[in-house]
């Protein structure tokens, strides 16, 4: 594929591991297992067609709702897999990063994920981001609260007007300080599993995505799968609503 017509930044959105695992007559827990194989391989596709950012939506907001077994396993899982599989991050040169609110997560989860990111951080071949309790909107309601928070005490202590500090709320000030400032905006997002939606995932960024719904389950979603998504994409007529 000619290399502009490789997408820069692909997010995706896994789902379905629940109903591989039904189908199949296992517990939902063994879906997210062969789900996280299936992530892996994903990552290592990524890497070979020469994608830069690959989101990944591991555990959004709302999956809190879930019953406390699952969520347990999913934490574990997440947990386990950074710190036991760290060397499938550095032998492939990856570097991870995490986007979500790390106030609701349990500490042992996020010291296994600051320990990944600050290891994998001087990486250059690809960029992983993990979206672990990670909501769109909530994301949007950080930066806001960021923002505020800054130009209020620039207010406090006089150094701007509360004029102007409403005068610097800008589309460009609130996408630096979204969790990522630095990663561009997704120009494809593939959710697997049927459902045709964002579910929360990168609201603000996905203004011009390319979406690609692909009707397999997770587990079931292949390196070749991706590379026809990618396919499907190159022949896409972006304008970012600008005329033909
Ligand atoms: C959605 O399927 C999947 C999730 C909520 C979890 C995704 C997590 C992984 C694949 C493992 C972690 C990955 C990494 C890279 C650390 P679902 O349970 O909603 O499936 P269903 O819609 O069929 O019930």
């Amino acid at each position: 594929m000619e290399e502009n017509l490789v997408p820069s930044h692909v997010a995706i959105i896994m789902d379905g591991n629940g109903r591989w695992a039904k189908q199949r007559g296992l517990a939902r827990t063994e879906g997210h297992e062969e789900g996280l194989e299936a992530a892996k391989r994903i990552v290592l596709a990524a890497r070979r067609e020469g994608i830069r950012f690959l989101s990944l939506y591991a555990f959004s907001t709302e999956n809190w709702k879930r019953t406390a077994q699952e969520v347990g396993f999913l934490m574990s899982l997440i947990r386990t897999h950074l710190m036991k599989e760290l060397d499938f991050y550095r032998e492939n040169e990856i570097r991870l990063v995490h986007s979500g609110d790390r106030s609701g997560l349990p500490r042992d989860v996020l010291s296994e994920i600051d320990r990944a990111v600050e290891d994998t951080s001087h990486h250059r071949e690809l960029t992983v981001n993990l979206a672990i309790n990670y909501g769109g909107r909530d994301e949007i309601l950080r930066s806001m609260r960021r923002l505020l928070s800054n130009l209020s005490s620039s207010a406090a202590e006089g150094a701007v007007s509360v004029d102007e500090a409403v005068g610097a709320m800008s589309e460009k000030t609130i996408a630096l300080n979204l969790d990522h400032p630095d990663i561009p905006d997704p120009d494809l997002i593939i959710r697997t599993g049927g459902e045709m939606r964002l579910s929360n995932y990168l609201l603000w960024q996905s203004a011009y995505s390319e979406l690609y719904f692909s009707s397999k389950y997770w587990p079931d979603f292949t390196p070749e799968d991706l590379h026809a998504a990618l396919a499907d994409y190159a022949h896409r007529e972006r304008r970012f609503g600008d005329a033909r």
